[in-house]
């Protein structure tokens, strides 16, 4: 399974790739706007960071737009995946995109059946974004079980790639499901290896080795 990291913060990403743990970066606009800087350039130099994809989200909602926006922003590095919404000039945009090899991810799947399309679109990645399905009262999880079920029904090469992720128990079920990706946000990806008992425990041991006076390095 592999871990993005859904942030537009360069600091943050350079720490969390310090970890090892990260495969990729999605961003979009909110998550710019965040930075308050330009967003080529923050694109570029994310894309300098890490070789695995980087989403790069469009901001048109017209398919002749987006095409010329998505087109533009995999000019700024090989790594760009093109965001697009799901609707249906974004599927078109999707299409066309894919037919000149540049990596897409189409965003914003609240259903199984937008998931279906954008695979036939040809899409690389497909967000479902199970915290906002959860904040309305559904199950998100229901949904990318769905999809994963879908997808290997018809051999569809789209990697699932689990959004909008709020606690580490989403992460937990989007592996124990077979998705290909999680995006986390900073925060859920620092909890994933923090645990109370693992803190007291070492802290124990710690305590108990100091009174033996040894130290495992010659000195
Ligand atoms: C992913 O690509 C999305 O940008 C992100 O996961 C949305 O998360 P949110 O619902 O917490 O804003």
């Amino acid at each position: 399974m592999k871990f993005f990291v859904d942030t537009a913060d360069i600091k943050q990403i350079e720490d969390l790739i310090s970890t090892g743990f990260v495969d990729g970066v999605t961003t979009n606009p909110s998550l710019i706007a965040k930075q308050g800087s330009d967003m080529k350039e923050i694109i570029k130099n994310i894309c300098s960071l890490i070789e695995g994809p980087v989403s790069a989200e469009v901001t048109a909602t017209d398919h002749e737009t987006m095409l010329k926006e998505g087109e533009y922003l995999a000019s700024i590095a090989t790594n760009v995946a093109v965001k697009v919404p799901l609707t249906v000039d974004g599927l078109k945009t999707c299409k066309k995109l894919r037919e000149r090899e540049i990596m897409v991810n189409v965003t914003l799947c609240f259903s199984a059946a937008q998931a279906l399309l954008a695979a036939k679109a040809g899409a690389s990645f497909i967000s479902p974004f199970v915290g906002r399905l959860d904040d309305i009262g559904e199950k998100g999880m229901d949904l990318i079980e769905d999809i994963v079920i879908i997808y290997e029904n018809y051999g569809f090469d789209t990697e699932v790639l689990v959004a909008s992720v709020r606690t580490i128990q989403h992460v937990i079920d989007a592996a124990l499901i077979g998705a290909n990706v999680a995006t986390l946000p900073p925060k859920i990806l620092h909890e994933l290896y923090n645990h109370q008992l693992t803190d007291k425990g070492l802290q124990a041991f710690l305590d108990d080795w100091k009174k033996t006076s040894q130290s495992i390095l010659p000195k």
